[in-house]
C-alpha cells in the first residue's frame, strides 16, 4: 500500500528520491510479511545494511534520518528487537518514542483500542514499529495508519525483520544462501521466526530444510505444504542428531511458552532439546550455530566460544539491517 504521510521537509524529498531510485519502492511502504521481498530486493536490503556496518564502524553515527521520529510500540516483551530498532534510529540520528516498557503504562491499560492508539502515535511519529501478540496485528494497525508500520513481531504468525537479519547473517558468515542445508530446530509451530526465515529461504536455488522438533511442535501443515509445493527438499525429525554432521546452518529456537493454552503440554516438551560442545564435535568445520533469542537452555553456554556460534554476532547483524529498513521505508536509503 502506497503510504502518503508528513515527512519532515528538512531535504528535497523529490530530488533525494530521484537521485535513489525511491529506495528499491521501499519509500512509504509497510514491512509486514516476508512475502513483499523477493530477491532484488533481498540483495537491494542487504547492500545497504553493509553500508551500515560500515558507517557505525567507521563514524558510529550520522544524521541521515535528523528530524524523523519513530514510535516503538511493544504489547509483547522484547530486549533485542525494540533496543535494535531504537539504536538504530538514533545512529541515524533520529529519535524514539519509546513505547516499550510495557503498554501497562499507557491508555492501553486504559482499555484504548489498537486502533486509537496507531492513530495516536502516527501524529507525532513518521514510522511505528510495532510488537503484539495477535496474528494480524500489523495489517490490522497498518490499514489505520498513514505512516508506515513495521511488524515486529505478530503472535505466531510473523517477524519478518527478524527473518531478514538471519539471512543476512547466513549470508556474512557463509558468503552465500544457494544450495545450503539448514536445519531448524525447537518450537516450529509457534515460532514466527521460523516461518518467516522458511518463506524467505524459499526465494533461494537448491535449499535442503530439515526440521527437528517434538511431534507436537512441528512446522504448520499449510507452511510444508508450500514447501512441497515449491519442491524444496524437506525432511522431519525429532532428534538433532540426525541432521547435525551435514547441516551448514544450524537455526535453534525457543520453545514458545507463552502460546501454549496447556501449560501441561510446555512440561513435557520444555527441555526437548540442547545443543552441547560435544554435539557440536559433531558438526561440519564450516558452519554456523543461530538463534533469534532469547535462549533458555537450548545451546549449552560452553558452546559460546565455538567460532561457529553466530548468534551474538546476528544480534549485531539486526541493528545494521534494521538501519537499512528504516532509511528504506523513509525515503533516505
Ligand atoms: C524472537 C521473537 O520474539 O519472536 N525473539 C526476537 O525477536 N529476537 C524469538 C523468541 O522470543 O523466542
Amino acid at each position: 500500500m502506497e503510504k502518503i504521510h508528513n515527512l519532515p521537509r528538512l531535504f528535497d524529498f523529490e530530488a533525494m528520491a530521484q537521485k535513489t531510485g525511491n529506495g528499491n519502492g521501499f519509500t512509504g511502504q509497510d514491512i509486514l510479511s516476508v512475502s513483499q521481498f523477493d530477491r532484488e530486493r533481498l540483495s537491494y536490503i542487504f547492500t545497504r545494511s553493509h553500508e551500515m556496518r560500515e558507517l557505525v564502524e567507521r563514524v558510529g553515527a550520522c544524521d541521515l534520518l535528523k528530524g524523523y521520529v519513530l514510535a516503538c510500540l511493544f504489547y509483547e516483551p522484547s530486549t533485542r528487537t525494540s533496543a535494535s530498532f531504537i539504536a538504530a534510529m538514533e545512529r541515524l540520528g533520529g529519535s524514539v518514542i519509546p513505547i516499550t516498557q510495557g503498554v501497562q503504562f499507557s491508555s492501553v491499560s486504559k482499555g484504548e483500542s489498537l486502533p486509537d492508539t496507531i492513530r495516536t502515535l502516527e501524529q507525532y511519529a513518521d514510522v511505528i514499529v510495532l510488537r503484539h501478540p495477535e496474528v494480524g496485528s500489523a495489517k490490522l494497525a497498518a490499514d489505520y495508519a498513514s505512516v508506515p508500520v513495521i511488524n515486529a513481531g505478530d503472535g505466531a504468525g510473523e517477524h519478518p525483520t527478524q527473518a531478514l537479519l538471519d539471512l543476512f547473517t547466513i549470508q556474512v558468515e557463509l558468503g552465500r544462501i544457494d544450495g545450503l542445508k539448514i536445519a531448524m530446530v525447537g518450537d516450529l509451530r509457534y515460532g514466527r521466526t521460523v516461518h518467516s526465515l522458511t518463506r524467505l529461504l524459499m526465494r533461494y536455488e537448491d535449499i535442503s530444510l530439515r526440521f527437528v522438533s517434538p511431534d507436537t511442535l512441528r512446522l504448520p501443515m499449510a507452511l510444508m505444504n508450500e514447501l512441497l509445493d515449491q519442491g524444496i527438499k524437506v525432511r522431519e525429525t525429532h532428534d538433532v542428531a540426525d541432521v547435525i554432521e551435514n547441516a551448514d546452518v544450524l537455526y535453534v529456537t525457543r520453545i514458545q511458552k507463552e502460546r501454549f493454552s496447556d501449560p501441561k503440554q510446555y512440561e513435557e516438551v520444555r527441555d526437548c532439546y540442547e545443543i552441547t560442545p560435544d554435539l557440536m564435535t559433531r558438526a561440519k568445520e564450516k558452519m554456523v550455530v543461530m538463534h533469534p533469542l532469547p535462549r533458555v537452555g537450548e545451546i549449552h553456554y560452553h558452546v559460546d566460544d565455538d567460532p561457529r556460534a553466530a548468534y551474538f554476532r546476528q544480534v549485531k547483524n539486526g541493528m545494521y539491517v534494521r538501519m537499512a529498513l528504516l532509511a528504506a521505508v523513509l525515503g533516505r536509503a
